[in-house]
């Protein structure tokens, strides 16, 4: 059965500097190639005005509209898989990214009623298979109390989604040279460290990184 794939990118950095961008771009390359009969939808939030509008007071009654909440909640609804990308952004996923998720996620339309019973919310986006890509500044381990990949998954399988292992690019702003600092996670899993990544730069620390996220690819 041929998929629909929705590709959410959520960085606030220009294309040709971001790490984020070039690791979606390398990943979705190699989907194509290993699932040529699926077809992809993008959706970068910096183009959509929902992305930009944070809930308040003030608009909190009229929030959940159509446009911006009911139409991006039956784009979940008619794909069956998300690649969804988001750099670290002071600890948290990007502002962009929030404000998506607010938009969507809607007691009785992405998930059931979660103040019953603890654990007893059932999400009803069940179908939906997730990828995350995240990057950050960096390494991992250095502020782990501001786990942005570890968040989205969580948040993502709260609606009933099957989150694969996330991807995890560290360690984009620290150019020294630490031996112990862990570079690229799949998972839980350190499977590169070292440092160096701002003279790379982002192409060539996804070529660097390339068989892994080729691997991704392929399985996703
Ligand atoms: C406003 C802002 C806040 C950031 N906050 C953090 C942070 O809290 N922790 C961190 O490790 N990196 C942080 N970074 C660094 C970015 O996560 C990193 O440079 C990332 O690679 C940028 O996005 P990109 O992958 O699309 O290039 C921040 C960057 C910006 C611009």
């Amino acid at each position: 059965m041929a998929n629909k794939v929705l590709v959410i990118r959520s960085s606030m950095i220009k294309k040709e500097l971001s790490y984020s961008e070039s690791l979606v771009s390398r990943f979705v390359k190699y989907y194509r190639e290993f699932h040529p009969e699926d077809s992809i939808i993008e959706l970068d939030l910096n183009q959509i005005p929902m992305a930009s509008i944070t809930i308040t007071q003030k608009n909190f009654t009229s929030y959940f509209n159509e446009k911006d909440s009911d139409y991006y909640i039956n784009q979940l609804k008619n794909v069956n898989k998300v690649i969804y990308t988001t750099p670290m952004t002071n600890f948290n996923v990007t502002s962009m990214t929030k404000n998506y998720l607010d938009h969507i996620l809607v007691a009785g339309k992405t998930f059931d009623y979660k103040y019953t019973k603890q654990g007893e919310a059932r999400g009803l986006l069940p179908h939906l298979k997730v990828q995350i890509l995240a990057t950050q500044g960096a390494p991992y381990g250095w502020y782990l109390w501001g786990n942005h990949a570890t968040y989205l998954k969580g948040t993502w399988e709260f609606v009933g989604a099957k989150v694969v292992e996330p991807i995890l690019i560290c360690g984009t702003k620290v150019q020294e040279l630490h031996q112990n600092d862990a570079n690229l996670l799949i998972g839980s899993k350190i499977l590169a460290k070292g440092g160096g990544l701002p003279a790379l730069g982002p192409e060539k620390t996804i070529d660097k990184f390339e068989q892994y996220i080729k691997e991704a690819a392929k399985k996703f």
